[in-house]
């Protein structure tokens, strides 16, 4: 962990920022430590990033930015015994630039950030102005973790939760009944919350699949990605997953749809769905 981060002197402090973010400290700086989700929930202001290291004590890449050539190398440095970090901008646009952030707890669901930007001001450029273009690019980003942050706690709540079947009782696999062929085709994509999990039926092929909207990897909501050649790709840090075989496309060691299954009844016609409580909680952290 770094500590006693230092200032430099030369620049000038061209906005600050200040709000609360609607969720907990430790969401925050999980979120500050997550270089990775840089291209992919901000994909408007990142295009790609390659890191060279990180740790509790942050973090060092390369970033590129969409619509051109320009790259910059930047850093992410904690001082948690301050309650703050420094992104320092070391060369491209923006390069020598700094923004220093403290974060402080308020409560379960809220921390207070206050967000400083330091520049050098070139000739003839007005601080405000420069400071205005950073704030509005801040509070974008700050939007967008937010949501993120939010999605997070409110999947994390429900794996902590106890598993309750569609009747109420406690219950480790429950089994439910979609229709026959021709009634289930007709209500998809059909979404289906059980024992805490969301899944969704579409089909493919021919195909009836079940595939689980949670992403193994941090719990990413993939229900708000498209199903592109049978594969989703999730929307925090990209990883892929083939839906029909709950495998990584990009191999990673993480599975998709641990504990869920379709199966039709030969006599009936009539489609269920199997959910199972204990492996698909496993598999989603
Ligand atoms: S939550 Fe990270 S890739 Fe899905
Ligand atoms: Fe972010």
């Amino acid at each position: 962990m770094t500590e006693n981060l230092t200032r430099d002197s030369d620049l000038t402090t061209v906005a600050t920022y200040r709000r609360t973010i609607g969720a907990s400290a430790e969401r925050v700086w999980e979120n500050v430590l997550d270089w990775e989700h840089l291209p992919w929930l901000h994909s408007g202001s990142f295009s790609d990033i390659v890191c060279n290291g990180a740790g509790e004590w942050g973090w060092r890449a390369q970033v590129r930015y969409p619509g051109g050539d320009h790259q910059s190398n930047i850093e992410l440095l904690t001082e948690r015994s301050a309650d703050r970090y420094v992104t320092r901008v070391l060369d491209g646009p923006g390069a020598g630039g700094e923004v220093w952030t403290s974060v402080k707890g308020v409560d379960a669901r809220k921390t207070d950030v206050v967000v400083e930007f330091c520049a050098r001001v070139p000739e003839g450029v007005e601080p405000d102005s420069m400071g205005a273009g950073y704030v509005a690019l801040y509070q974008g980003l700050w939007d967008e973790d937010e949501r993120m942050m939010q999605q997070r706690q409110l999947a994390l709540d429900k794996l902590a939760a106890k598993p309750v079947s569609t009747t109420g009782a406690k219950a480790s696999t429950e089994l439910i009944e979609l229709g026959t062929r021709a009634d289930l085709r007709a209500k998809l994509p059909l979404r289906v919350e059980a024992l805490g999990q969301q899944v969704q039926v579409v089909e493919l092929d021919g195909d009836f699949i079940v595939h689980s909207l949670v992403c193994p990897h941090s719990l990413g909501p993939l229900g708000d990605a498209p199903i592109v050649d049978g594969e989703v790709t999730c929307p925090w840090h990209g990883y892929r997953f083939d839906v029909r075989t709950g495998r990584s496309c990009d191999g990673r060691r993480l599975r998709l749809n641990a504990g869920v299954r379709l199966e039709v009844d030969p006599q009936t016609d009539v489609v269920r769905l199997h959910v199972a409580a204990e492996t698909a909680t496993k598999a989603s952290r």
